[in-house]
């Protein structure tokens, strides 16, 4: 129940509960991941379940596919679609222009193909997630298994001449095996602490063979719905720098509480 949830819990729960006002029927709708995303997925299911709602969804994980068919939400593949309306998804940190990091969870791959293939990119989060400056959270870089310490030594090498503070790199662990994301890569995390320059930090990154894609989201993003512990929740765009603050009640009877699996 809604009582028993952490303030963040509440936080990230009433953005995503904001961000599905956003749906309307007959939409193609991308998925993202996360335990922010989760919810709003739930969300999305109590509309299609309770109230009719007729939505086609693209999933941007094979977790976010399982919680969606789980929920309800028709699923189809992003070749299906080929052109979606709208991305709902979460994010590690997003700046005052509204560029992003992500990839905490590992799927910021499809993530990243997904949103791009989208009318609009709705960016659910707590407010904790809000900087000044990019960095702070290390920035996943998704490679190929092949020759991974090659690419990771040439990312090294590469952000001696970019304008970050840090340097290091770990190659993301699951266990004692790497991290395997839904396309089969690895992910190497960066720990840069600020990104000065994060349009040019994420393309240099990109031309490195071996690299497949960066957790940097730039020019993505067209809103934020930012949630707080007290119910409060402020939408803010991109374009316009309009902030709308709304309140969203918890309801104790809400199902959507039990059991999030995330
Ligand atoms: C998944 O790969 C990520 O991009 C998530 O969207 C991001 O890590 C936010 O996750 P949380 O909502 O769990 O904080």
């Amino acid at each position: 129940m809604a009582g028993e949830l952490s303030p963040i819990d509440k936080a990230k729960f009433v953005a995503a509960k904001r961000a599905v006002d956003f749906v309307e029927d007959g939409m193609k709708v991308g998925l993202g991941t996360g335990s922010t995303a989760a919810w709003m997925v739930r969300c999305l299911g109590e509309l299609v379940r309770d109230h009719g709602l007729r939505i086609s969804g693209v999933p941007t994980s094979s977790r976010t596919a399982d919680l969606a068919r789980q929920v309800g939400i028709k699923i189809i593949s992003l070749d299906e679609a080929k052109w979606l309306d709208l991305t709902i998804d979460g994010a590690d940190e997003f700046d005052r222009d509204l560029n992003l990091i992500k990839g905490g969870g590992g799927a910021l791959l499809q993530e990243k193909i997904v949103a791009t293939a989208s009318d609009q990119m709705i960016v659910i989060a707590d407010v904790a997630k809000e900087v000044a400056q990019l960095g702070a959270f290390p920035l996943p870089v998704e490679v190929i298994p092949f020759g991974w310490q090659t690419t990771k030594a040439l990312i090294e090498e590469t952000l001696g001449s970019m304008d970050v503070l840090g340097h290091g790199t770990t190659l993301r662990m699951n266990g004692d095996r790497p991290f395997v994301t839904d396309e089969a890569n690895y992910i190497v995390d960066l720990h840069l602490h600020r990104i000065g320059n994060a349009r040019q930090l994420s393309l240099v990154l990109n031309q490195i063979p071996g690299v497949v894609e960066n957790g940097l989201f730039i020019d993505i993003c067209d809103t934020v719905v930012i949630g707080h512990g007290d119910g409060r929740v402020q939408v803010r765009d991109a374009s316009s720098g309009a902030v709308e603050e709304t309140r969203i009640e918890f309801a104790a009877s809400d199902n959507l509480f039990a059991d999030l699996g995330e």
